[in-house]
């Protein structure tokens, strides 16, 4: 009989029998104190839940094994200049033949930022409101008009996040989109736990979930059913971007068209780092393989490497800007790592208090979508200007902040 929303596989027993296995039985303590409804929904939750991910917390210098790291050429501002007519025809012509769709990861708690409210929702207009999600629609709609046509757009949320967005959307009209063009899925949840593997409970009768990182977003678009229409749709090529970057070109032609002209698996667009230590992963090529290394595994050995040139060998940093061959997604096989990430979890205490948490006090588990690339057999680093198309939203002051990010839309002529 399968196993639908609602309906309960698992018995006490079998539960308890799960949570023993993991030592989690901690899990159950309220147990007793639960309605039925809660009751069930916890066993649901239970039934659900991959515990093997907690365990990867135990040993996490198992987790990631990196090869032989080795320079990967990316395509630069004078040789895209150079074919920019070329490159932009090809992309035109297959965005109005309707064969590019654009995927918006919106999934994240965005816990840097500190708003409730998903990421997108932010305002970032001074004298007039200007949310996050509008500016993106703003800079699809340039395509838009450029190709005479609108562009599928999927956009990723989670659990949390969910129907605030969706309501968001709707009340504002699609921010001038189509929106029968627009099509929300959900991403997985996975469970949180302290530094010891021990899963939090946020609910008496609930484990402390966070959604299971950016890298679930194929996985998740094929089981909200939204393959199909990817396939009806004729699209080819998809287009996936961060909520956070409010210069995110999308679609963009020149870059579309350079990514089929030159036959290659996905496109990254790029940026030259700002410092060797700036917080960005770099491309590379891992055994053989087009790959990204993430700044925290970016030794000083790398940072120093020259390529032939005499220029540094690993100096284009990603911005979460990939158009991926969807043939080529639906070929890869294998599963994606597992990344440990520390946050501020909420959770319950021993006296059933909820505690926000001021500073990271576990790890959730996340799959990231950089590591996509490494399961793909070729990759156009594809460098962009990042005064033009790269202001990402993080933090309220500093770095990557909303401070920062106005100051670039103001100097790329956007009203605030
Ligand atoms: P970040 O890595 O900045 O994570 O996401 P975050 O959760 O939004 O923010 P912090 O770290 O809690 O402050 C990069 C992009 O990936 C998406 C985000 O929405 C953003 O577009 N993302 C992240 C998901 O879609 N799902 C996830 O599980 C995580």
């Amino acid at each position: 009989m399968p196993a639908g929303k609602g309906f309960i596989m698992l018995t006490l027993e079998q539960a308890r029998e799960k949570l023993q296995k993991y030592g989690q039985e901690h899990v159950l303590k309220y147990y007793d104190e639960l309605s039925e409804e809660q009751k069930q929904a916890l066993l649901e939750q239970i039934e659900h839940a991959d515990l093997s991910r907690v365990e990867a917390c135990k040993h996490p210098e198992d987790l990631l094994q990196r090869g032989v790291i080795a320079p990967l050429a990316s395509m630069q501002l004078g040789e895209i200049d150079e074919n920019r007519e070329s490159f932009t025809a090809a992309g035109l012509k297959a965005i109005r033949a309707g064969r590019v769709g654009a995927v918006l990861l919106a999934g994240g708690m965005g816990t840097r930022l500190g708003s409730d409210d998903p990421k997108g929702m932010y305002n970032i207009g001074v004298t007039r409101k200007l949310y996050i999600f509008q500016c993106l629609i703003n800079n699809l709609m340039d395509v838009v008009r450029e190709a005479g046509n609108y562009i599928h757009l999927f956009v990723m949320t989670s659990d949390k996040n969910h129907d605030a967005t969706v309501n968001f959307f709707e009340k504002h009209d699609f921010f001038g989109y189509d929106g029968s063009f627009v099509h929300f899925f959900k991403q997985e949840m996975a469970v949180a736990c302290d530094y010891n593997g021990k899963i939090y409970m946020e609910e008496k009768g609930k484990m402390s979930t966070s959604p299971n990182g950016n890298g679930g977003w194929f996985i998740s678009l094929k089981r909200a059913g939204l393959l199909d229409l990817v396939h009806e749709a004729g699209i080819e090529w998809l287009n996936v971007f961060a909520v956070d970057n409010v210069l995110q070109r999308i679609a963009d032609p020149c870059f579309v068209g350079a990514a089929i002209l030159r036959n290659c698996s996905v496109g990254a667009k790029v940026v030259r780092k700002n410092a060797p230590d700036e917080k960005v992963g770099v491309v590379c090529l891992e055994d053989g393989r087009p790959s990204i290394v993430e700044y925290y595994d970016l030794t000083q050995e790398l940072m120093d490497a020259k390529d032939e040139n005499g220029d540094p060998a690993y100096y284009f940093g990603v911005i979460l800007n990939y158009l991926f061959r969807r043939e080529d997604l639906e070929a890869m096989l294998s599963s994606l790592p597992l990344h440990l990430v520390e946050k501020k979890i909420p959770y319950l205490d021993e006296e059933g208090h909820l505690v926000k948490p001021e500073a990271p006090n576990g790890y959730k588990f996340e799959n990231l979508v950089l590591d996509m690339i490494h399961q793909l057999p070729s990759c156009l680093p594809f460098e962009v200007v990042r005064e033009k198309e790269f202001a990402p939203v993080k933090n309220p002051t500093g770095i990557d902040s909303v401070e920062s990010a106005r100051a670039l839309l103001a100097l790329n002529g956007v009203e605030l």
